[in-house]
């Protein structure tokens, strides 16, 4: 299955990523941590990508659409991929639409995750990441055992640079501008599934299992 994860900034794309990209067996490529990673790695993409996302605003398409082609090129995508965080303005949408097609692919499914903006905030100032192996916490909904370490690994707990109060409310209104077009994009192409993102984690995910056309 080709799938994409629409949704806002906290709305829980990478939390049900990981269960979908369990459940089918397919890559889970999330665009934001692919720049998280080149930013630690100092890499020149990663140096500029890290501008625009440190000040919540989106990485140029240019940049984004070259790293997304390249990847779908790798021999896991071959049988499906579930992007998160990707396609995020008409642009690009199209340009995904174009590499595809020069594969004789195309999308299956786009899951659309729906959550008010005041749990967003919530969601994103409360989130923590760990640095060795990513998973996801959060102090309130989804606490660790410890405050600053991971309950699998043991690695130390980080919040992102982009996920102060100031810098949330940004990429909120960015993604008003600018992503939330692709919903209207996506239902008059027939791939929108609408997934109510406000219950609880695994509640989010029976319903996305329903959803899926497989
Ligand atoms: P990206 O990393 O994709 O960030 P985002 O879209 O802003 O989304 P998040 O990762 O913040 O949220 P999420 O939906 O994954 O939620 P999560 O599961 O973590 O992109 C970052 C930046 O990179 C962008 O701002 C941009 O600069 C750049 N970028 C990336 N892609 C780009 C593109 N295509 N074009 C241009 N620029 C691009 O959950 C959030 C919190 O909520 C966690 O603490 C979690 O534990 C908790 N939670 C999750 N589900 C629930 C639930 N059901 N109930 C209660 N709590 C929950
Ligand atoms: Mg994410
Ligand atoms: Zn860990």
């Amino acid at each position: 299955m080709n799938l994409v994860l629409l949704g806002p900034p906290g709305a829980g794309k990478g939390t049900q990523a990981i269960r979908i990209s369990k459940h089918l067996g397919i890559p889970h490529i999330s665009t934001g941590d692919m720049f998280r990673r080149a930013t630690a790695a100092k890499t020149e993409m990663g140096e500029k990508a890290s501008q625009y996302m440190n000040r919540g605003e989106l990485v140029p398409d240019e940049i984004v659409i070259g790293v997304v082609n390249e990847r779908l090129q790798e021999g896991d995508c071959a049988s499906g991929f579930l992007l998160d965080g990707f396609p995020r303005t008409i642009a690009q949408a199209e340009a995904l639409e174009k590499a595809l097609a020069r594969g004789n692919k195309k999308l299956d499914q786009v899951l659309d995750i729906e959550v008010g903006e005041e749990e967003l905030v919530r969601r994103l100032t409360g989130r923590r990441t760990c640095r060795s192996c990513g998973k996801i916490y959060h102090l309130v909904f989804d606490p660790p055992k410890a405050p600053t370490t991971c309950d699998v690994c043991s690695g130390d707990l980080v919040q992102r640079e982009d996920d102060g109060e100031e810098t949330v409310r940004n990429r909120l209104r960015v993604y008003q501008e600018q992503t939330y077009k692709l919903i209207d994009y996506y239902r008059k192409r027939d791939l929108l599934s609408v997934i109510d993102g406000k219950q609880e984690v695994e509640t989010v995910f029976t319903d996305i299992e329903e959803l899926l056309r497989v």
